[in-house]
């Protein structure tokens, strides 16, 4: 155990909004050891961009962890040499000239038939119908496994994510996760002999043509559904309910005097979809002053780094006129997100124009439910659309 201040912390409060205890960590005790999670947490921005790039002490390797056991070795868990070899494997899939001249268009395609079926006039709850449905679709042309649903994709999604933080040890979560894992790992061998005969862009084309070994594919598909699923639909879900309740920045993007692109920004800072990456310490060091011991487990905190006053003035008001660039809701390291141009795309150059285009005087209908730190997000987004 590091040798950080200990502060306790509330967990159901902190799931309901962790941003009151990390302003106060900020402040009093920027690195602190949580008995209630049993780790050592980073919460000011710049010790994070310091010691995420230092692999050699805060490791992304947990062999034993379980990530690694219930999903297999990806390359979010992997090091130096090791996670570069595979992360350049996957890149043709990702790059920026690969979503802007391939996905782009696929993207708008499911968009464009989902808010078909939506229709003119209607109502419902768009986290399901919109954003969850938009994400999965986008992820099974992204994966390359197009025979499942998007609905597959979210069920086994949750399934992995419920999983890896299952650390309670709850048998129900475990076999779950295992029988969601089972079933992408049937999808992706049947879906090897089309993606050898007819390579795409996909991941598993991509992963194939590079020759990578099986289990490391067989992960890595396994690494992008679980990680490239509740991101994009929190934060598609997230921006519609914030500019609706913020009517005159709304506003400021229908007039065009704010991009999408800078909601997007200014979103995932003010309430960043993924508020935590864990590392490993895998030397014993001492860094910021705290005594750091060989097999510590580490929080980075990149949702109170987002917040971090050095970095932004009034952090917990969503305001699409700042500049939001500081933002490290992707990471600060060599395991910056590697979905995030795709995401980019997908929530800012395609999702949120076409939602607010084509479904006029769209309205919440009902209260909109924020919850979760390690993920944190809208739960529901009730919503109606067309007449008055
Ligand atoms: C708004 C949407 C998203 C956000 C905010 C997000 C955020 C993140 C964060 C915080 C990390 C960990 C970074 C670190 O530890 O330094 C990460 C890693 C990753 N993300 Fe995303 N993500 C998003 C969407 C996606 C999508 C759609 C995909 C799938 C194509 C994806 C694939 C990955 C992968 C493969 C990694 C591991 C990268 C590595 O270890 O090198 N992400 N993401």
């Amino acid at each position: 155990m590091s040798t950080a201040p200990i502060v306790h912390i509330d967990l159901a409060a902190f799931w309901a909004d962790p941003y009151p205890t990390l302003k106060k960590m900020r402040r009093e005790t920027p690195i602190a050891f949580v008995p209630e999670l049993n780790r050592t947490l980073l919460t000011r921005r710049d010790d994070i961009i310091k010691a995420e790039p230092d692999f050699a002490i805060f490791s992304s390797q947990q062999p034993e962890g379980l990530m690694v056991k219930l999903m297999g070795e990806n390359l979010m868990r992997k090091d130096g040499e090791a996670h570069a070899v595979e992360r350049k494997a996957i890149f043709p899939t990702v790059s920026p000239r690969t979503v802007r001249d391939h996905w782009t268009a696929q993207f708008k395609t499911s968009a464009t038939e989902i808010l078909d079926e939506l229709g003119t006039s209607g109502d419902g709850d768009l986290f399901t119908g919109f954003a969850t449905r938009l994400s999965g679709e986008a992820l099974r042309s992204l994966t390359g496994l197009t025979a499942l649903s998007w609905q597959d994709i979210d069920q086994a999604s949750q399934a992995m994510i419920d999983g890896v933080s299952n650390y309670a040890g709850d048998p129900t979560v475990e076999a779950r996760c295992r029988i969601a894992t089972t079933r992408i790992d049937t999808a992706i061998t049947a879906a090897i002999p089309n993606a050898c005969a007819n390579p795409g862009l996909d991941l598993l084309s991509i992963m194939l043509g590079a020759d990578l070994p099986k289990p490391s594919i067989h992960a890595n598909i396994k690494l992008a559904i679980s990680g490239g699923q509740n991101e994009p639909r929190d934060v598609i879900a997230g921006i519609i309910w914030a500019l609706l309740t913020h009517p005159d920045q709304l506003k400021l993007v229908l007039n065009g005097q704010i991009t999408w692109l800078q909601v997007f920004e200014e979103f995932v800072r003010w309430l960043a979809p993924i508020g935590m990456s864990p590392r490993r310490v895998a030397q014993d060091s001492t860094l910021f002053g705290v005594d750091f011991k060989i097999g510590d487990d580490v929080f980075f905190m990149f949702g109170s780094a987002n917040h971090d006053e050095d970095y932004f003035d009034n952090p917990e008001q969503f305001d699409i006129t700042r500049n939001a660039g500081k933002h490290i809701a992707f990471g600060a390291g060599p395991h910056f997100c590697a979905g995030a141009w795709a995401s980019k795309a997908l929530i800012a150059g395609v999702a949120l124009p076409m939602i607010f285009e084509r479904l006029k005087n769209l309205r919440l209908t009902g209260d909109v439910r924020v919850g979760g730190w390690a993920f944190r997000g809208v739960l529901n987004l009730p919503c109606a659309w067309g007449q008055l």
